[in-house]
Order: C-alpha cells, then structure tokens, then sequence
C-alpha cells in the first residue's frame, strides 16, 4: 500500500527576520507559495506581478498570518516601469526571479516575435532585475531563480520555453561567477512536473499521470507548497557555501532512467 506523502511543514523559527525579499509572478501558483514561506520565515516580502488584485489578496493572506508584504506591480516587459518600481522598493536582499511565461509551440509556428518574447521574460528581464538589485544586496544577498527541468532536457514542441530555462540556468552559474566575491549567492530551483492552477488541463489527463508514475521516482505529481522548502534553503544562512547550483525539485524526474 501506498501511503500519502506527509505535507511539507511551514517554518516556524524566523531565520529570514530582517530581510527584504521581492518575488516576481507572486499572485498564485509557486510565486505565491515562495511569498507565503519567506513570509512565514520572517521576511518581509515585496508581490510582485501584473494582477494588483490577485497580488493584494496574497497580501491579505501574509497580514493575517503576523507577516510582512508589499505589493509591486509592473510588467517585465516594461523595463522603465521595473526600473521606476525596483528605486522605490529599496533595499532587496532575497531575489527570487519566480515569474515566466509557458507558450507550447512547434518550431514551425514559433516567428522570431514568439521567441523574442519568450527570452524577454524568462531570461532578460530576471538578468535586469538581478542586474538592478545586485548593487544594493550586502554580502549575504540570495538571488534564486525557478527555473525547469526543461532547462536541461528537452521534448518536441517546446523549443523556446526550453531554451529560455536553459539559459537562466547558465546565467544562474554566469551572475554566481560574478557576484561571488561580494559573498552574493546565485542559485535556481528546477521544478518537474507540478499540480499548478497552471497546469489544470495537463492534472486532468490521465496518460500525464500514468506518465509520471512510470517516470519519476516518486511516481506522482508535486504539490506546489513542495517548492517552498528548496527556496527557502537558498535563501537561508544554510546555504552560505552553496552558489551557481541548479537543484531539481522533480520528484526524481532527471534521476530516473
Ligand atoms: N508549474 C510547474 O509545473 C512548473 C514546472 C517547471 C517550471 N515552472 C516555472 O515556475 C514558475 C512559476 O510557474 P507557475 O506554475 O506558478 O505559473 P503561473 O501560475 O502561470 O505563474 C506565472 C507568473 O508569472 C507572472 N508573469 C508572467 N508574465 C509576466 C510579465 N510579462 N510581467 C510580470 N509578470 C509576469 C504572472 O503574473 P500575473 O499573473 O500577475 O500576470 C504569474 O504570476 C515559472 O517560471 C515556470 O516556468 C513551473
């Protein structure tokens, strides 16, 4: 017999007091679960998204567990307005460069625009931020990328997502090289396949799920609370000699052969 998996438990000792976090696509799925643990941690965290009225609701929920939350509103594409936001927010100390955009398309209907648009988010505009924040991050800083199992393996159909994964994943190891010495860590987390509102239609198939049983080690989906823990380890002081890693949190996918 196969028991269910215990729930991961929140933090409960405040090893993030005092520090500053901005999470990008907080408004729900991961971003949101990422804002909540730091939040539970002891960070005071900065929403960020497009959504002002799914953000201020995620906002609620931090205020009414004792938290700390600001929301900040900007589209990435919009480099003047991430600009204009990121002067007004202050000193940052944990980045986590959460948000991205899925767009499932075949090589043959992907036009330079698609592409384009696809490296805008996913990578050029996490480098901005990192880009914008950096400076101002002491030594102890913490930039974590999400990134995707799709940055190391690849299936047909998903070429520009999987070329935005891969190279955040080589600007996680580039910004590490870089920041290093100012004792600035880079890291990224590389979900596998999760239950997110975002992929409800992929939860629903059944041949999703007799896939993941065959193919991870765990043999199930992940639940997207399952991505806080990893997060908050490299936003923590645990994680102080731990720099330029990509850490799958895949329930085995890139393991198991
Ligand atoms: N779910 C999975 O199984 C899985 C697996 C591997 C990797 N990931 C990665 O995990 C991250 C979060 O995924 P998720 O499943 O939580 O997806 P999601 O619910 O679709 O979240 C994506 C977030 O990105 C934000 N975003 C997208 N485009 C934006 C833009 N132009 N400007 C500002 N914000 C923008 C959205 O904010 P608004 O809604 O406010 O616009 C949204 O909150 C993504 O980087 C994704 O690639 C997810």
């Amino acid at each position: 017999m196969t028991l269910p998996p215990p729930a991961p438990t929140a933090p409960t000792a405040k090893f993030l007091a005092d520090r500053t976090a901005l999470v990008t696509g907080a408004g729900g799925g991961f971003g949101r679960e990422i804002a909540l643990g730091l939040a539970r941690a002891g960070a005071s965290v900065m929403l960020h998204g497009r959504r002002a009225d799914a953000l201020e609701a995620v906002r609620r929920d931090i205020l009414a567990e004792g938290g700390a939350a600001q929301v900040a509103v900007f589209d990435l594409a919009d480099e003047a307005a991430a600009g204009k936001v990121l002067q007004a927010l202050g000193r940052i100390d944990v980045l986590v460069n959460n948000a991205g955009l899925r767009n499932r398309r075949s090589m043959d209907l992907l036009d330079r625009e698609a592409v384009r648009t696809m490296l805008e988010i996913n990578l050029v505009a996490p480098f901005d931020l990192a880009r914008q924040l950096a400076p101002g991050m002491a030594a102890g800083g913490r930039i974590v990328n999400v990134t995707s199992i799709a940055g190391q393996i690849a299936r047909s159909g998903d070429a520009a997502y999987t070329m935005s994964k891969g190279g955040l994943d080589a600007m996680t190891r580039a910004l590490a090289a870089e920041l290093g010495p100012r004792g600035i860590t880079v890291n990224a987390v590389a979900p596998g396949y999760f239950a997110t509102e975002a992929n409800a239609a992929m939860v629903a198939d059944p041949a999703v799920a007799e896939h993941l049983v065959r193919r991870t080690s765990l043999g199930r989906w992940g639940r997207p609370e399952e991505i806080v823990g990893p997060v908050l380890f490299l936003a923590s002081d645990a994680a102080s000699y731990v720099t330029g890693q990509v850490i799958g949190v895949d329930g085995g996918y890139l393991a198991h052969f």
